[in-house]
């Protein structure tokens, strides 16, 4: 039995996100979860939200609440939702818990003694009307280059030049729109990444089973231009991690919090921390997770997450741990994704554009969202999403290749048969050709799951699908009854004993349609199947099942359209 830790990015705290998201990182991550659970692995899946930063705090002050209670309460619609996608975290943490309080304050103090942080003091705009220093892209002036009058300090969205907040011509604060700006000194905590350039090079260069979307991501960040730059891990905010070495004050950062991107991944193991604390389980539980000492040196760890993450994960958050010079355990492999787009556009949560997590729940249960996604994950390059292709997937593959398998083989079982396996005699020819297939199908699946190829996953468990369908086309029990009442019973029992094979099988795609067939087939027996044939036999004459309640309905063009329409615009 092999040990798997598995995490998803952890998404921002506020808002609700998009499908966008979802298939970018916590979805794959739970159909690898379950895949591996399935095989009868041991998995620790961790999620939680990200709950620190600017945008938090001004989201809170748009509600009007504390910050703290803002995220609580988000942190519970997040929870709720990805509950309602059936995402199968073993906990799903936050990283404003007091776990990643201390273990963010411990890994800055030994980062510390390791010499790799360095104070450097710096210029920064302050807003008094605000009463706060502003980050770069919460300043926004006319842009000295193109005379657009929306340019943020940190970029020009309408010309793309890179600025500097003090590039920009009338500047203003983008929260209050005050122009009481002045420059102040303030002091900041940077890594010292570039020391551990060569660290991290070969690093990388050992992790030569990864994708190359992560790989060259990564080499760019660490050869272009000067290479790797320190990076200030610390801010002027109220909400955050104080800075601390430890549990010792750090004198001159007073009233100075962590930059979220520094505690954020250090989330990652004190989720494990309030795991165990959730389960009443000691500290040896999770840290046989997280330190190669204390018994992680068998885990494999596999992240999760969009492109725009893997700097963080493959540079910043490794320097971190390897910095610190504990045995923290480095992640295994790295399984990043492109975008997906929403019809002819890009998904924006700022904008409001594109399908949000409660609002797909809202038209659909999560099966038919997870089987489109998953089976159009962008993995070679950014994927589109679009109403005529969600219907024509879910209508072909769901509802007329799975669904209508399991309602036909039911139906005419029950109406011939009664609601038990039938006797019939032996496998034919034709069944034990159908077994090799499956065989060869079975294993090609496993294959591409192991590899977290996730559409070629989804197209081969389709074509198992597409097998039992075809086979019972070929051997038509309705036809062979009137002759062979013997062969059409043991035809019959081949094909309820697939639909157990399916609900296995099919679990980490659409786990409740799987739960719906494996309940129908009245069998408690989820064992993956290391060989088919026996698998196949595993519902025995006599054995008493039920017609299941229709598995997926078909989408109509009515409500194609109508939803077409309803999400065409933005979202307030
Ligand atoms: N919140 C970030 C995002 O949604 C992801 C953070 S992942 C972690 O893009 F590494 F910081 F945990
Ligand atoms: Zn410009």
């Amino acid at each position: 039995m092999a040990r798997h830790l598995i995490t998803s990015a952890i998404p921002y705290i506020n808002g609700i996100k998009h499908l966008g998201n979802l298939v970018g990182s916590q979805l794959p991550a739970d159909l690898f979860a379950r895949f591996q659970r399935a095989r009868g692995h041991e998995v620790l899946f961790l999620c939680s939200t990200d709950e620190h930063g600017t945008p938090a705090e001004l989201a809170a002050a748009k509600t009007g609440e504390p910050v703290a209670d803002y995220c609580a309460r988000m942190h519970k619609v997040q929870a709720d939702i990805a509950q309602g996608f059936r995402l199968s975290f073993d906990h799903f943490g936050r990283s404003s818990s007091p776990q990643n309080q201390k273990l963010t304050q411990h890994l800055a103090g030994k980062l510390y003694e390791a010499g790799l942080i360095e104070e450097v003091t710096e210029k920064q705009v302050y807003s008094n009307a605000d009463k706060r220093f502003l980050p770069d892209r919460y300043i926004e002036g006319t842009c000295p280059n193109c005379g657009y009058e929306k340019a943020r300090g940190d970029q020009c969205e309408n010309c793309t030049k890179q600025l500097d907040p003090t590039d920009l011509l009338d500047p203003r604060s983008a929260i209050s729109g005050s122009t009481d700006l002045e420059v102040r000194e303030t002091k900041h905590l940077f890594l010292r990444q570039s020391q551990m350039r060569d660290t991290l090079n070969k690093w990388i260069d050992s992790k030569t089973d990864w994708p190359v979307l992560t790989t060259s991501i990564a080499r760019k960040w660490l050869n272009d231009g000067d290479g790797l730059q320190d990076r200030g891990i610390t801010r002027d905010l109220d909400w955050g991690i104080p800075v601390k070495r430890g549990d010792e004050d750090w004198p001159g950062m007073e009233g100075k919090v962590f930059y979220v991107w520094f505690d954020a991944p250090i989330e990652y193991i004190a989720c494990a921390a309030e795991w165990a604390e959730a389960n009443g389980l000691d500290q040896s539980a999770w840290e046989r997770w997280w330190r190669t000492e204390k018994g992680a040196d068998d885990v494999r760890y596999t992240q999760f997450m969009g492109k725009d993450n893997v700097p963080f994960h493959t540079l910043s958050f490794p320097a971190t741990l390897m910095g610190s010079g504990e045995d923290w355990k480095l992640v295994d492999y790295i399984k990043s994704f492109n975008y997906l787009n929403y019809d002819g556009g890009q998904f924006s949560t700022s904008q409001g554009r594109g399908v949000f997590m409660d609002q797909a729940l809202d038209i659909l249960p999560a099966d038919y969202w997870r089987w489109w996604l998953l089976s159009h994950a962008p993995e070679s390059s950014d994927a589109e999403f679009t109403w005529e292709n969600f219907q024509s997937s879910v209508n072909k593959d769901l509802a007329d290749v799975l669904g209508n398998f399991a309602s036909r083989v039911t139906k005419f079982c029950r109406s011939k048969f009664g609601e038990v396996v039938p006797e019939g005699g032996e496998l034919g020819e034709r069944e034990t050709a159908l077994i090799d297939r499956l065989t060869t199908r079975v294993r090609a699946y496993e294959g591409h799951m192991e590899a977290m190829d996730v559409r070629k996953s989804a197209q081969e468990l389709r074509a198992i699908w597409v097998e039992g369908n075809e086979y019972l086309q070929e051997a038509a029990p309705w036809a062979t009854f009137k002759e062979a009442p013997e062969t059409a019973a043991m035809q019959i029992r081949l094909a309820l004993n697939l639909i157990r094979l399916y609900a296995v099988l099919s679990s980490p795609f659409i786990p409740d349609a799987a739960k719906t067939m494996q309940e129908a087939m009245q069998s408690s027996d989820t064992g993956w199947p290391e060989d088919l044939p026996t698998a196949l036999a595993t519902l025995a004459p006599g054995h008493a099942f039920t017609v299941p309640e229709v598995l997926f309905a078909k989408i109509t063009d009515d409500q194609r359209e109508d939803w077409q329409a309803r999400f065409s615009g933005t979202r307030d």
